[in-house]
């Protein structure tokens, strides 16, 4: 059993992550935000310094696109000059690092599913300081595992994003509206963040490291997305496809946002469901208490 830290623990993934690791008995280190900052490169340090982790997960990263626009300096900082600190100290102690990245390095103009040979060509701020973490990462770590996810939905709130997934937002709105509007134009592979949670924990136990994808299978729209949740939620009223510019984006971003497992695939390691599938399961089973976890 290894020793793991989770940075970003209290996020909409490192929430799930933690939960799978302490299921599979690891034994877990969560620092919070103000206990190792990203942005803070001694904070980095000294964390995994006195912490002697032989895994990092790392989960944080700003990651709201229009705050990302209006602060570069501070999304670079998070997303590219801490992740390559965090990435040297990993190398100089041995520790293996699992990096969660973002399938907003591409621009969508592809149409057909990126896998990890393709090229990336960021349209906003976000993507492109991730995508300079990403090749820190890969530059100054030997064991790491860059991960790119796709459309995350959770049961506990993305933290960055605030408020509400798409999923518990559809389900509040059909409550309230006898009609609801939705994209139709903009392509992607919702992920529930405990398939990813797993996912990466498969990872862990083999050396298949580099850039690695990792989204749930098939492809919808957020339309087609919507249509699945409110049948299963038996809403009566009318979903509509939305006008196109109706919901105008303040910063651009990719329309096309489908990832393709081919590094997975190749090793063997692929345990993403359909993302119908992992819908089901999050509608379905609710979120894991630490009850739940204690139990185990
Ligand atoms: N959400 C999506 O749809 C999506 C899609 C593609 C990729 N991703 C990637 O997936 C990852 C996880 O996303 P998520 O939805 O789980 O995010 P989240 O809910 O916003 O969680 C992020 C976590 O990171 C922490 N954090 C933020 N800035 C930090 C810093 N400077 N130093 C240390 N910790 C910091 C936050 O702590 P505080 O809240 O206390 O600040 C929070 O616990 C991110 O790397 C993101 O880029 C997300």
């Amino acid at each position: 059993m290894a020793r793991i830290m989770v940075i970003g623990a209290a996020g909409q993934l490192g929430v799930d992550v933690c939960a799978q690791a302490a299921r599979a008995g690891h034994s877990l280190i969560t620092p919070s935000h103000a206990e190792l900052d990203l942005a803070q490169e001694d904070s980095i340090v000294a964390a995994l310094e006195r912490d002697q982790p032989d895994l990092v997960i790392n989960t944080a990263a700003m990651h709201q696109v229009e705050r990302c626009e209006a602060d570069p300096r501070q999304a670079f900082a998070v997303n590219t000059i801490g992740v390559r600190r965090l990435a040297m100290q990993c190398q100089r102690q041995q520790a293996v690092l699992i990096h969660v990245s973002t399938d907003y390095v591409f621009d969508g103009a592809k149409q057909s599913p990126y896998d990890e040979t393709d090229t990336p060509r960021p349209l906003n701020v976000y993507g492109n300081s991730k995508l300079a973490g990403e090749n820190a990462v890969l530059a100054e770590c030997e064991q790491a595992f860059v991960v790119r996810v796709s459309g995350l939905y959770g049961h506990s709130p993305c933290r960055d994003k605030g408020g509400m997934n798409f999923v518990q937002r559809m389900l509040t709105l059909a409550a309230e509206r006898p009609e609801i509007r939705v994209v139709d134009d903009e392509i992607l592979t919702p992920t529930h963040t405990r398939d990813i949670a797993r996912q990466l924990l498969v990872l862990a136990q083999s050396r298949a490291y580099g850039l690695v994808h990792a989204t749930a299978q098939g492809q919808c729209s957020w339309y087609q997305f919507a249509q699945h949740i409110l049948r299963a939620a038996g809403y009566q009223g009318q979903l509509n496809k939305a006008d196109p510019g109706e919901f105008p984006a303040k910063v651009r971003r990719p329309k096309y946002c489908v990832l393709d497992n081919q590094v997975l695939g190749r090793n063997g390691l692929d345990v993403m469901p359909h993302w119908r599938d992992g819908l089901d399961a999050y509608l379905r089973d609710g979120p894991e208490t630490e009850h739940d976890i204690r139990s185990l």
